[in-house]
């Protein structure tokens, strides 16, 4: 299986990068200490589809998600919409700061691949 690999040093804090794998665009924040707060001050019973922001990440300051809307497969635009993650153009889905959909006609999350950290490499494997 092709994998796909990023430096974590390459990324700073507070930014986002778009990768490719298997012809699909994955998102990679490195959120601020703010961004990992917000994310678990968001109880579940208001979320749709949920999930606690610690079932999504490996570790907090990385967030690692398909860029594919689950409404009817956009590419989600970040640092948008009102829920300070991700807003999807299509139709109005907005995504959280942990790519959790929280208003829009998506049903569901925003998928979390099957990643690594390579440690002694400071990557990110896909
Ligand atoms: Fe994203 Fe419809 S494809 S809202």
């Amino acid at each position: 299986l092709a994998k796909v690999e990023v430096d974590m040093a390459s990324i700073p804090e507070g930014k986002n990068v778009i990768l490719k794998w298997r012809g699909k665009p994955v998102f990679i924040r490195h959120r601020t200490a703010e961004e990992i707060a917000e994310a678990n001050s968001v109880s579940l019973s208001e979320l749709r589809d949920p999930e606690t922001d610690a079932d999504r990440t490996k570790k907090p300051e990385w967030l690692v998600m398909l860029g594919v809307c689950t409404h009817l497969g956009c590419v989600p635009i970040g640092e948008a919409g009102e829920y300070g993650g991700w807003f999807c153009p299509c139709h109005g889905s907005h995504y959280d700061i942990s790519g959790r959909i929280r208003k829009g006609p998506a049903p569901l999350n925003l998928e979390v691949p099957a990643y690594d950290f390579n440690e002694a490499d400071g990557k990110i494997v896909i």
